[in-house]
C-alpha cells in the first residue's frame, strides 16, 4: 500500500482490506494516541464534484492525525476556470502535497490523474465507476455490526446502475462468500458486467422488484439514492425517483442482526422515522468514514 494510489477497490487485496479495517479499529479505539502521526504532511483534496461526507471525513481524518489540508471544493475557484487543463492542475498540486484525494465526474479520470501525479492519489469517486474509500468504510461497518464478513446476505436497493458504491462493494465482498439480492427499478438494474463478475466467482444473486420480498432474509440492507445528476433526461429521473422508500413498518419481523446502511446523501429513499430505529446504522457508517480514511492515508504514507 505504501506510496501506491488507491483508484479502484481492485488495487487492494483481501489482505489489504483486513489490514485497513484492523487499523481503522485501532484509530477508533485510541482517538487521542495518534495526534502527531501526520505531522509535517500536507494532503490536498481536489473535488471537481460536490461532496459532504467524503471530503469532510478526509479532512477530519487528516486534522485528527496532525496533518495539514489544502485544496478546493469547486473547480470554478481554481485555474481550471481560466482554461488550465486538469493534467496541469494535478501535476502542480502534486508539487505542493504528499497525497492527493480527488473526486471527478468522469469515469477513469482519477486513474489517469494517478499516472500524471508525482504523489499517490486516492479516488474519492469517479462518475459511476468506483468509490473505494466508501467501500472500505462499508466493509468496516459490515464487520463491526455483524462481527464477521463471511456468508452474509446483503440486499442492495435503488440505483444499482449508476451507484458507484454498490459496484465497489460487490467486488470487495466477493472474497467473503456473500449472497446478494438486488432490488431496483427496471431502468436502474445492476449492469451486466457486475452480474458476469459474480457468476464467474460463483456468487449467488437474485434480482427483485419488491423490497418486502427480501427484508426478512437480509443481514444488511444497503439503500442507495437515485442520482438525479446521472440522468440526461429529467423525465426519466421523475419516473423512478420514488420507486423504493424504506419505512419503519417494513423493518418489523426482520432478523435481529439486520442493519440498514446507506452511503448518504439521502433524499427520500429512507423515511425520516427510520432514523430512530435501532437497526438504522447509516450515521454511524458515516462516522466510520473518519477512522477508515485515517487508516488509508497513514498506510499510503507508510506511517502505519
Ligand atoms: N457517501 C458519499 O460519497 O457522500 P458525499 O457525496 O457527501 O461525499
Amino acid at each position: 500500500m505504501k506510496n501506491k494510489s488507491l483508484v479502484s477497490i481492485h488495487d487492494y487485496s483481501k489482505k489489504d482490506y483486513l489490514r485497513i479495517m484492523d487499523l481503522a479499529e485501532e484509530f477508533e479505539k485510541n482517538p487521542k494516541k495518534y495526534g502527531r502521526l501526520l505531522s509535517g504532511k500536507v494532503i490536498a483534496t481536489l473535488f471537481f464534484e460536490p461532496s459532504t461526507r467524503t471530503r469532510l471525513s478526509f479532512e477530519s481524518a487528516v486534522q485528527r492525525l496532525g496533518g495539514k489540508i489544502i485544496g478546493f471544493t469547486d473547480a470554478g475557484s481554481s485555474s481550471v476556470s481560466k482554461g488550465e487543463t486538469v493534467k496541469d492542475t494535478i501535476k502542480t498540486v502534486s508539487q505542493y502535497s504528499d497525497l492527493i484525494v480527488m473526486r471527478h465526474p468522469i469515469e477513469g479520470s482519477v486513474r489517469w490523474a494517478s499516472e500524471i501525479s508525482d504523489v499517490p492519489i486516492v479516488n474519492a469517486g469517479d462518475g459511476a465507476n468506483q468509490h473505494p474509500t466508501q467501500c472500505l468504510l462499508d466493509l468496516y461497518t459490515i464487520r463491526q455490526t455483524q462481527k464477521k464478513l463471511n456468508n452474509l446476505t446483503i440486499t442492495m436497493v435503488g440505483d444499482l446502475k449508476y451507484g458507484r458504491t454498490v459496484h465497489s462493494l460487490i467486488q470487495a465482498m466477493s472474497y467473503f462468500s456473500p449472497t446478494f439480492h438486488f432490488v431496483s427499478p427496471q431502468e436502474l438494474k445492476m449492469p451486466n458486467e457486475y452480474k458476469i463478475f459474480l457468476k464467474e466467482k460463483n456468487i449467488m444473486f437474485e434480482e427483485h422488484k419488491d423490497l418486502n420480498e427480501v427484508m426478512k432474509k437480509s443481514d444488511i440492507v444497503y439503500i442507495t439514492r437515485v442520482q438525479k445528476e446521472r440522468f440526461s433526461d429529467p423525465i426519466e429521473y421523475e419516473k423512478v425517483k420514488n420507486a423504493f422508500v424504506l419505512k419503519n413498518d417494513m423493518i418489523e419481523g426482520t432478523k435481529s442482526n439486520l442493519k440498514i446502511l446507506h452511503p448518504l446523501p439521502r433524499v427520500n429513499e429512507i423515511d425520516q422515522d427510520v432514523d430512530s430505529n435501532q437497526k438504522a446504522y447509516y450515521f454511524k457508517q458515516a462516522h466510520n468514514g473518519v477512522f477508515t480514511r485515517m487508516a488509508i492515508i497513514s498506510s499510503i504514507l507508510g506511517l502505519k
